[in-house]
C-alpha cells in the first residue's frame, strides 16, 4: 500500500481499537450465537475460539518455540493464549503504534512475560530464516495487500514443519458482495429479519470503494485472493474449514448489536438465518466468506 494508505489504516485502527462499540456493531462474531454457529461448523461442537487455538498451537509447537502473530491490534487474544502456554514465546506486530504502546504497557503490568508486541507492517515482513514454529493470522491476513510477500515470508520465517494458522474473512474483496449475496440478503431482510434489527440498513448495498479507501484502505483489500495466493506460495495447505457467514455478514454487519443474546425471539431470528445460510451453501448459491486456514512449511 502507498504510505498515505498505511497512515489512514493506522489512524482508523487507533480509533477503532479505542472505541469498544466499533467492535460491537461491526464484528458479527461478538454475538455468542454467531460464535456458536461458527464453532459448530468448524468442530461439530461448542469450542471457544481461543481454546481451540491454544490446543492447535500446543500440538504444533514445542516449549521454547516462538510464535509470530500479525496484525495483532491490542493482542487481547494473544494475552489469553500466551497465559495458557507460558513456555512458548509470542511476538505480535501491528502498524497502529499507539495501540502497540498501550498494549505493551498493559501486557507488562499483567506480568505476561512471554508476549511482546511491536510496531511492524505485515506487508513488508522480513523474517529471519526458520525463526518461528507458528505464524498466526487472526482477522489479520485480509488486511494485507502484499499477500505474495507475506506468504513468502511465512515460508522463510517458519521452520520446516512449522504452521500457519489463520482465521480470516476470505470473501469478496472490499466487501463487494456478489449478486447472489445481495439477492438473498435482501430476501431474508424482507422475510426473516424484523424491522427492529434493520436500524443500519434495510437492503444490501456494496460499500463504495472510495469510502472504504477513505476510512481503512487495508480493509478486505485482497481477501478473495487469500486462499489462492497461499496455495500458490509453496506452503502446503492442509486444511480449509469454511465457516460460512456469506449471508450473515452482509445482513448483520452494523446491526448485530440489536440482537440481545438473552432474548430468544432474537435468537430465533438468528437461527433462521443460520438455517437459510446453510441451505444456500449446500445449494452452491453462496460460498464460505470466513474460513480457518492451516498451511505447513514442507522440507
Ligand atoms: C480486525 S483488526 C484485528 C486485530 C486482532 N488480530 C484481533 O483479532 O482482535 C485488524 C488489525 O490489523 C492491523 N493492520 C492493518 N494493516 C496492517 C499491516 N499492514 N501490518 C500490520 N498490522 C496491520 C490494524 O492496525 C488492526 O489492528
Amino acid at each position: 500500500m502507498e504510505p498515505d494508505a498505511i497512515e489512514r489504516a493506522k489512524v482508523f485502527w487507533e480509533g477503532a481499537h479505542a472505541a469498544a462499540e466499533h467492535e460491537l456493531h461491526d464484528n458479527i462474531f461478538r454475538h455468542p450465537m454467531v460464535q456458536a454457529y461458527a464453532s459448530l461448523q468448524a468442530y461439530g461442537s461448542l469450542v471457544g475460539q481461543l481454546d481451540a487455538l491454544t490446543v492447535a498451537i500446543r500440538e504444533r509447537t514445542r516449549p521454547g518455540d516462538e510464535i509470530l502473530t500479525v496484525c495483532c491490534g491490542p493482542a487481547l487474544k494473544e494475552r489469553v493464549i500466551a497465559r495458557a502456554l507460558p513456555d512458548r514465546r509470542f511476538v505480535g506486530i501491528d502498524i497502529a503504534d499507539g495501540v502497540v504502546t498501550k498494549a505493551s504497557a498493559e501486557i507488562a503490568a499483567a506480568g505476561i512475560a512471554n508476549l511482546t508486541v511491536e510496531v511492524g507492517d505485515a506487508n513488508h515482513l522480513q523474517l529471519r530464516q526458520d525463526r518461528f514454529a507458528c505464524v498466526l493470522g487472526l482477522g489479520a491476513v485480509h488486511h494485507l495487500q502484499n499477500l505474495e510477500n507475506f506468504w513468502q515470508q511465512c515460508r522463510r520465517g517458519l521452520r520446516v514443519g512449522g504452521s500457519l494458522i489463520a482465521e480470516e474473512y476470505v470473501g469478496p474483496s472490499r466487501f463487494q458482495w456478489t449478486e447472489a449475496q445481495i439477492h438473498e440478503g435482501d430476501r431474508v431482510l424482507r422475510e426473516i429479519v424484523p424491522a427492529e434489527h434493520q436500524g443500519h440498513h434495510t437492503s444490501i448495498r456494496r460499500i463504495p470503494i472510495e469510502s472504504m479507501l477513505r476510512a481503512d484502505p487495508s480493509e478486505a483489500v485482497r481477501s478473495a485472493e487469500i486462499l489462492a495466493t497461499c496455495r500458490a506460495s509453496g506452503l502446503t495447505v492442509t486444511a480449509v474449514v469454511g465457516v460460512g457467514c456469506s449471508l450473515l455478514q452482509p445482513v448483520l454487519m452494523h446491526q448485530i448489536a440489536s440482537f440481545d443474546p438473552r432474548n430468544w425471539d432474537h435468537n430465533l431470528v438468528l437461527s433462521r438465518l443460520f438455517a437459510e445460510e446453510q441451505r444456500l451453501l449446500r445449494a452452491g448459491v453462496l460460498d464460505h466468506d470466513f474460513a480457518i486456514l492451516v498451511a505447513v512449511k514442507g522440507s
